[in-house]
């Protein structure tokens, strides 16, 4: 067990070291319309901009059709809690993945359908003491792990094989189950569950309170980025069709995050507004 556990340590910071691409955080500002007229721009607290809409009319393909039940806003079966319309990205929340000393285990399956979980956004996390987690997603196979013996070792805000691990996820996944496994031989008073998840690594920080429960703020989901984009051909094919291609009046074509298939659209630099909008609804590209 010793020699497994030097492993899976050196796993980690193996794993640890993969390069961390920085991923640009654009201002989610607009003037005007974020929804188009007529349609319902947000459901409970989270706002819904175009291309994203709620019922016949408001969106753009059902690819981006949002059902508001009960002030909550869901794609498919997934619920939302953020669309970014100038990153390209949504933010749906997750379960925790967890095993706990009394055996029992709850392993996680998350399914993003069309969406891609996005790399650069999210991390592979596991939390407690001879941890050892599993992702498995078609087509990749990632392990996390985790070691301490004693809670005073662990430091806050730090993920580093202490109490807490992360890695990095590859592009491309649509569909993962987590499980996670402890040390059956050890009973450790400050450490009763050990936990797993793919979440969002800035709205994350590692206590050392996790080791006793990890709840996240009491909910019991983390928060997932998922990138999304427009179609499926890239911008110039996409330009070539004027009544599909969907960027509207000073914008500018990119290609999806992690060259996903499809395209997003951004405002010219000196314009602010949903770039999605052309000239009849309010909230176009306007300059600034
Ligand atoms: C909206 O946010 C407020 C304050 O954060 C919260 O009390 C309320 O429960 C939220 N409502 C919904 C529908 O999520
Ligand atoms: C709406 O939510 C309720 C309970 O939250 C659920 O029973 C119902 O099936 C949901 N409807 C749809 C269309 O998702
Ligand atoms: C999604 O919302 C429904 C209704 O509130 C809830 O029953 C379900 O547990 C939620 N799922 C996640 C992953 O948050
Ligand atoms: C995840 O688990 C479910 C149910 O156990 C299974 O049907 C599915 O194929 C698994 N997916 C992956 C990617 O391992
Ligand atoms: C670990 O300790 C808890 C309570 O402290 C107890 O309920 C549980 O049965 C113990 N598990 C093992 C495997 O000894
Ligand atoms: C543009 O797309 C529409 C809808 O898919 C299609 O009917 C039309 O033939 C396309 N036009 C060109 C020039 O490809
Ligand atoms: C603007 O877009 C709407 C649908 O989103 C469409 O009905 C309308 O014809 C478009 N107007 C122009 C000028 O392209």
């Amino acid at each position: 067990m010793a020699l497994l556990h030097v492993l899976l340590r050196f796993q980690c910071s193996v794993l640890l070291l993969w390069l961390q691409l920085a991923s640009a955080q654009l201002p989610n500002t607009g003037s005007g319309a974020i929804a188009k007229p007529e349609c319902q721009d947000r459901c409970g607290n989270v706002s819904i901009p175009y291309p994203f809409g709620i019922g016949d009319g408001c969106f753009l393909g059902e690819m981006f059709e949002i059902k508001c039940n009960n002030s909550e806003p869901r794609y498919g079966k997934l619920n939302v809690t953020d669309i970014a319309v100038l990153d390209g990205q949504m933010t749906v929340a997750t379960f925790i993945a967890s095993t706990c000393s009394d055996q029992e285990t709850f392993p996680t399956y998350f399914r993003s359908g069309k969406l891609t979980v996005s790399n650069t956004k999210n991390k592979f996390i596991s939390i407690g003491c001879d941890t050892w987690a599993y992702i498995n997603s078609s087509p990749w196979i990632g392990e996390g792990c985790s070691d301490c013996s004693k809670n005073e070792v662990t430091t806050d805000g730090s993920c580093d094989g202490m109490g807490c691990c992360e890695t990095s996820i590859p592009p491309g996944i649509t569909e993962y189950n987590v499980t996670v496994q402890r040390d059956p031989s050890k009973n450790l008073s400050f450490n009763p569950c050990n936990y797993a998840f793919v979440g969002e690594k800035s709205s994350f920080r590692f206590s050392s309170s996790y080791l006793q429960d990890f709840k996240n703020y009491g909910s019991g989901r983390v928060p997932v980025v998922l990138d999304w984009t427009v179609g499926y051909v890239p911008c110039k094919e996409a330009a070539r069709n004027v009544t599909t291609y969907a960027c509207g009046p000073n914008t500018v074509c990119t290609t999806g995050n992690n060259f996903a298939p499809g395209y997003l659209c951004k405002c010219e630099t000196g314009f602010a507004g949903n770039p999605y909008f052309n000239l009849t609804t309010g909230g176009y590209c306007q300059g600034t």
